[in-house]
């Protein structure tokens, strides 16, 4: 069974911090390199980087699957649409139907608050999770760079899921 779990206390905060640290190196390191991993780590997913996302209303949930700690999401709710900025899964739970049940969930979230969509961003070499997300659906709206500091970008794909309103 699958729950999500609001992140709201330092504890949680900090079990988020410990899983970005386990899957972003994992799964990025062969993607962006060891260094983006890391500086991304220090800027975007720190203790003070998450807290500060939930001082300005983004929200985070943990993942546990049979009562064991498997992933993260993070996401906005803006004025047109749901934006999806984290959803991460532990090595041992990807390719089990975990990705469908929570993209579903954040369905039903988003149409019970009258979005058009739910939108994200993936790096354009990360191929399994883009393969991932056809698979749920998404359409590619367009590609977008973004520099990130430090002489390090974000090139990515942005994909878009239309929802029924
Ligand atoms: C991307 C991710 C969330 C997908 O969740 P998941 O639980 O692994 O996906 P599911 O098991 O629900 O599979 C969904 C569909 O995508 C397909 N799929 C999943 N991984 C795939 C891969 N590596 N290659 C090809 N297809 C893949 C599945 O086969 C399935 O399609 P099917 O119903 O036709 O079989 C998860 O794999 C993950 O956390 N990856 C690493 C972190 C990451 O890159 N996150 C995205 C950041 S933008």
């Amino acid at each position: 069974m699958i729950k999500l779990k609001p992140v709201t206390t330092l504890e949680d905060v900090q079990l988020v911090v410990q899983l970005a640290k386990e899957i972003w190196t994992e799964h990025y390191t062969s993607i962006i390199g060891a260094q983006q991993v890391h500086y991304m780590l220090t800027n975007l997913q720190s203790e003070e980087a998450i807290l500060n996302d939930l001082k300005q209303g983004k929200i985070y949930n943990l993942i546990e699957s049979n009562q064991l700690l498997t992933g993260y999401i993070g996401y906005e709710l803006m004025h047109d649409e749901l934006f999806l900025s984290k959803l991460y899964l532990k090595e041992d739970e990807r390719g089990k139907g975990t990705g469908y049940f929570l993209i579903n969930q954040l369905k039903a979230i988003a149409q019970k608050d009258k979005k058009r969509a739910i939108v994200l961003t993936v790096n354009k070499n990360n191929h399994a999770s883009i393969a991932a997300y056809k698979k749920f659906g998404f359409i590619l709206l367009k590609e977008q760079l973004v520099d990130i500091g430090d002489g390090y970008v974000m090139d990515d794909y942005v994909f878009r899921y239309p929802l029924s309103t």
